[in-house]
């Protein structure tokens, strides 16, 4: 499988978003990363589902959704309704991975779990197998723009291990602080799919920086 390239819509420019949008539908990016935040499990509040929908409506890949919120199971059925196809929850922020991990498949959505930059990749051992996707955040959570935190290359050489004999079809995505130096690293690490926000929305030509960073 080729590497997926997930645009994080957090730093697009929510003014012209359909624009935005339509940019990454005629891009070779795979996905629309849209980051939710709760100003509870994380020190921010992004958007909600008013701009989920909106995004829906125009975008013609799959929606993949990392939540940065607590008591994710709360709202499961309503990210299913708007259209999700991939949802990302926090290790952190669910107190019964498992039961979370079966709501979301038994919804009809793909399911991810995302590790802060502290938390250990061998906690998932026993859920492994149940997952289609982690999510490794090589930042704190909460802010675009910030530096990449170096030992996210060992997590992912490690997921990577483990999921040879437990997963092997695993998609590990990282996100915070990738470009294409990162990018590069990562994908020798083991990783399948990148989140790429202001080094794609920041850049004189996000088509170009998005063609780069698929060729990786
Ligand atoms: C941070 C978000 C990221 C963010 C990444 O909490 O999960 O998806 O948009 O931004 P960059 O690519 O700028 O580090
Ligand atoms: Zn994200």
């Amino acid at each position: 499988m080729s590497l997926i390239i997930s645009p994080s819509l957090l730093s697009c420019d929510f003014a012209n978003i359909q624009r935005d949008v339509e940019m990454i539908n005629n891009s070779n990016a795979d996905w629309f990363h849209l980051d939710i935040m709760d100003g509870v499990f994380v020190p921010n509040i992004s958007f909600g589902f008013p701009i989920i929908e909106a995004v829906k409506k125009h975008a013609t890949k799959p929606l993949d959704v990392h939540i940065m919120i607590k008591n994710p199971d709360d709202y499961i059925l309503e990210f299913k309704a708007l259209g999700v196809d991939i949802l990302t929850f926090h290790y952190e922020a669910s107190t019964h991975i498992h039961r979370t991990v079966q709501a979301i498949k038994q919804a009809g959505m793909k399911v991810g779990i995302a590790l802060n930059p502290h938390t250990p990749v061998y906690l998932l051992t026993d859920i492994l197998s149940d997952l289609d996707l982690v999510l490794i955040m090589s930042v704190n959570p909460g802010f675009g723009g910030q530096k990449f935190i170096t030992n996210s290359l060992t997590k992912v050489k490690q997921l990577r291990e483990m999921a040879y004999e437990k997963n092997p079809s695993l998609i590990i995505e990282v996100d915070g602080g990738v470009n294409l130096e990162t990018g590069r690293l990562l994908v020798d690490a083991g990783a399948n799919a990148l989140v790429a926000g202001s080094f794609v929305f920041n850049s004189e030509s996000p088509k170009e920086t998005i063609n780069s960073l698929k060729s990786l």
